[in-house]
């Protein structure tokens, strides 16, 4: 075993300089290699210089069966950890364990104030979080977005908190925050400035971390304005939010803190939901959202491709929920929040909080929608099984798929959307679902009447469902369906008895 891990590490400076170039940046000043890990490789140095030397040995070179086949495996491991090297491309302890395992909840500044922020409005925010009752059904995070910070950083070249809008500080602000059994989330870039040209993080990854966390930050928010030029950079929006997660990494082994959780904010360049999960928990898909029907079937559309990407510890993030804001109408506002819940997007509200309505509070805390969100024992989201208004696997802005289902702790989740202009009946038959047995039948829970609907058998149609409304239904198994159902499958093709008559013709 000496021998094998011998031979990685001496493959490993080799590969790491031709193929991992972003791993040499110097803006972080902490090594990223733990030291337990440096001793460990430079003892197994010596087992390898000591195991070549005895291949010096002129008693070496002579070739018996059993050296040929030492020789060949050490040359197979030699090549085989090669190439689990060159598709590792950070160190494992960027992997944040035990933090964003379920998607984050809590409230985010952007959609409600954009750069209007200040120290009262977040904390007026964060009680009314608290009083309203939002905490209690899970949303705990506190994030600021864009506009917090001075314009310039200081003298030391760290970042300032705005004086007039955050005379106290940000230490007074995340110190009420926190008394109010909430957690802290922080906003930053991946280049020079912000989106709102405030300053960026790049170059500075490392210092603004320790920043963010001395101040009393958990999150961070990390958007993709302001890019560098390739010739400073030399790498892609991957590398700079590697940078990030790096920094994360590097100063919470020598803070001792938990890492940030990070949310990746660069709106679903370079298919992030193929690598964000590397380096941070959620990643933004789409562009901003806006307070609109389009806007949310829009971004369905483009999620609904890649919502088997959202499982524990990374998930998609179809951004801010606009519940309450603009005009989206009762039926929308339900449908936006069922599927960003059922699709395991982050839900963090930005609704005018001073001024919100019963309507609004009632879907932001329907608890039976939450629960599937903050399943701890199934991360996966709803797919779709069936797109209804439009060719399957066609993408259509206005009519996003209509039929969907997914796994939960306590049972087979449905979600129909009906992005039509009117009312209509939406059926299926259960096994569609690839999360449904056949042979059996079962009961039906809707999660937005929060009633027991009777025994599904075989299909299950909802009537009259309104006008881009949801419906959300979480089927139980309930044993055999009943004796002598005809036809006895219910896929019927290649349906055979065992005496060889197809059902089927
Ligand atoms: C955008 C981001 C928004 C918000 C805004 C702030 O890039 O998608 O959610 O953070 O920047 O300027």
């Amino acid at each position: 075993m000496a021998l094998i891990s011998s031979l990685s590490s001496q493959s490993s400076p080799l590969i790491g300089n031709e193929s991992r170039p972003v791993m040499s940046y110097n803006a972080i000043t902490e090594p990223s290699v733990p030291a337990s890990a440096k001793s460990h490789g430079s003892s197994n140095d010596a087992a390898h210089l000591h195991s070549t030397g005895s291949l010096l040995d002129e008693s070496a070179w002579r070739f018996t069966p059993s050296r040929i086949m030492m020789f060949l495996s050490l040359t197979l491991a030699a090549l085989m950890t090669s190439l689990m090297l060159l598709t590792k491309p950070v160190p494992s302890d960027i992997l944040k364990d035990g933090v964003g395992r379920l998607p984050a909840m809590g409230y985010n500044t952007w959609n409600a104030y954009h750069c209007d922020i200040n120290a009262t409005i977040i904390l007026e925010t964060s009680r009314l979080m608290k009083s309203l009752g939002l905490t209690d059904v899970g949303y705990t995070w506190m994030n600021i977005d864009d506009c917090y910070s001075e314009k310039k950083r200081n003298a030391k070249g760290d970042i300032v908190a705005h004086k007039t809008r955050f005379p106290s500080g940000m230490n007074y602000l995340t110190d009420q925050i926190h008394n109010l059994g909430m957690k802290a989330g922080i906003y930053s870039d991946s280049g020079w400035f912000t989106c709102q040209l405030y300053p960026g993080s790049f170059q500075n990854e490392a210092r603004d971390v320790r920043m963010f966390q001395e101040w009393g930050f958990d999150y961070l928010k990390y958007d993709n304005c302001a890019v560098p030029f390739d010739d400073v950079t030399r790498q892609g929006v991957k590398g700079r939010y590697q940078r990030i997660a790096e920094a994360i990494a590097s100063v919470s082994r020598t803070s001792g803190k938990p890492p940030m959780q990070l949310s990746l904010c660069q709106w679903g360049r370079d298919q992030p939901w193929l690598w964000a999960r590397r380096f941070g928990q959620s990643w933004r898909t789409t562009d901003d959202i806006g307070p609109h029907w389009d806007a949310i079937t829009s971004i369905l559309t483009q999620n609904q491709y890649i919502s088997w990407a959202s499982d524990f510890y990374g998930h998609n993030d179809m951004d801010i929920l606009e519940v309450g804001n603009g005009d989206l109408t009762y039926e929308e506002a339900k449908t936006h929040f069922t599927a960003w819940a059922l699709m395991k997007s982050p839900l963090l509200i930005s609704a005018h909080l001073p001024t919100v309505s019963n309507e609004t509070l009632e879907i932001l805390t329907n608890h039976e929608i939450i629960a599937i969100n903050q399943d701890p024992v199934i991360g996966t989201a709803v797919t779709p099984f069936r797109w209804g208004n439009n060719w399957n696997w066609t993408p259509d802005y206005a009519h996003p798929a209509t039929f969907w289902s997914g796994e939960s702790q306590n049972g087979t989740v449905f979600m129909l959307i009906n992005s039509l202009n009117h009312p209509t009946d939406l059926a299926f038959n259960l096994t569609e679902s690839p999360w449904i047995r056949a042979g059996r039948q079962y009961s039906v829970r809707d999660l937005w009447t929060h009633t027991d609907n009777g025994t599904a058998i075989r299909t299950f149609k909802a009537r009259k469902v309104p006008a881009h409304g949801v419906v959300a239904l979480l089927l139980q198994d309930a044993g055999n369906e009943p004796e002598g159902m005809y036809p006895p499958c219910a896929v019927l093709e290649w349906c055979m008895s065992e005496n060889g008559t197809r059902i089927d013709q």
